[in-house]
C-alpha cells in the first residue's frame, strides 16, 4: 500500500491540500486531526473543559470514533453520530489540542488510524504521522506556512463560514495551538529527520498544490 503522510502546523493548509491530493491520484484522504476534535466534542459534552478534570480513562471507555467515506470524502462519526460539521468551531479546536497531549487519547486513536493505513492507498495528514503513527510512510511531508498566513488562510475560512471571529483572536489561537501540540510530552508535532519540507507562505493554492504533486509523485517513483 502507498501511504503519504503529510505532518505540520495547524492552518498550513494540509486538510485542503489533502483532499484535493487525494482525488488526485485515487487514495484515500485520512483527516486525524477531525479524530481529535471529535474526542474533543465528546469530553465537551460530559462538561469537561480545556483543563481536562475528569476521568479519562472512564470517558473514552464509553466513547467510539469512526471514519467512513462518501466516495473519498471523510466522515467522522462520534458514537454513531456524523459530527464532521459540529467540530469545526475554535472551541473545538482548543479542545482537540487539550486531549490530543493525553496519553490514553492517542492510544485510543493510534491503531483506528494505522488499519485505515493498512488496507488502504492513503493520504493522512495530522502532527505525528510521519513521526509516530506511520513511520514506514513511502512519502513524508512537513507542511507549514508563516504564522500569519496560517492564520488568515483560518480567519478566511471562519468568516465564509458565515462565523463571527476577529483576526485577532484567530492568530492568538494558532500561535497558542502551536506552542501546545510543539512542546507536549506525547508525539509532538515535529518534522521527521525524512521529511520533505514544504513551506506555502506567499503561495496560491494551486502552487501549493503542484509542489506537493511534485514532491509526492518523486517519492513515489523512489521507492
Ligand atoms: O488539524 P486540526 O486543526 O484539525 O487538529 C486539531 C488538534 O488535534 C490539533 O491542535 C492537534 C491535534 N492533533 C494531533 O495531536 N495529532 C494529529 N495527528 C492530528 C491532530
Amino acid at each position: 500500500m502507498i501511504s503519504v503522510a503529510i505532518d505540520g502546523p495547524a492552518g498550513a493548509g494540509k486538510s485542503t491540500l489533502s483532499r484535493k491530493l487525494a482525488e488526485h491520484f485515487g487514495f484515500i484522504y485520512v483527516d486525524t486531526g477531525a479524530m481529535y476534535r471529535a474526542v474533543g466534542l465528546k469530553f465537551s459534552q460530559m462538561g469537561a473543559d480545556t483543563e481536562l478534570n475528569c476521568d479519562i480513562e472512564k470517558i473514552l471507555a464509553d466513547t467510539t470514533v469512526d471514519i467512513r467515506f462518501v466516495g473519498t470524502e471523510q466522515r467522522v462519526f462520534l458514537d454513531g453520530e456524523d459530527v464532521s460539521d459540529k467540530i469545526r468551531t475554535p472551541e473545538m479546536s482548543m479542545m482537540a489540542s487539550a486531549v490530543s497531549a493525553k496519553p490514553p487519547v492517542r492510544a485510543f486513536l493510534l491503531d483506528t488510524q494505522r488499519k485505515l493505513a493498512e488496507n488502504n492507498d492513503c493520504l493522512m495528514d495530522g502532527r505525528d504521522i510521519g513521526t509516530v503513527v506511520l513511520p514506514n510512510a513511502t512519502v513524508k511531508i512537513y507542511l507549514t506556512a508563516s504564522a500569519e498566513d496560517r492564520a488568515m488562510r483560518r480567519y478566511k475560512e471562519l468568516i465564509e463560514k458565515g462565523q463571527t471571529v476577529e483576526f485577532k483572536d484567530v492568530y492568538d489561537d494558532m500561535v497558542k495551538r502551536d506552542y501546545n501540540d510543539m512542546h507536549r510530552e506525547i508525539a509532538p508535532l515535529k518534522q521527521a529527520d525524512d521529511a520533505v519540507v514544504a513551506d506555502t507562505t506567499g503561495l496560491e493554492f494551486e502552487q501549493s498544490f503542484e509542489l506537493l504533486i511534485n514532491i509526492i509523485n518523486k517519492g513515489i517513483e523512489g521507492k
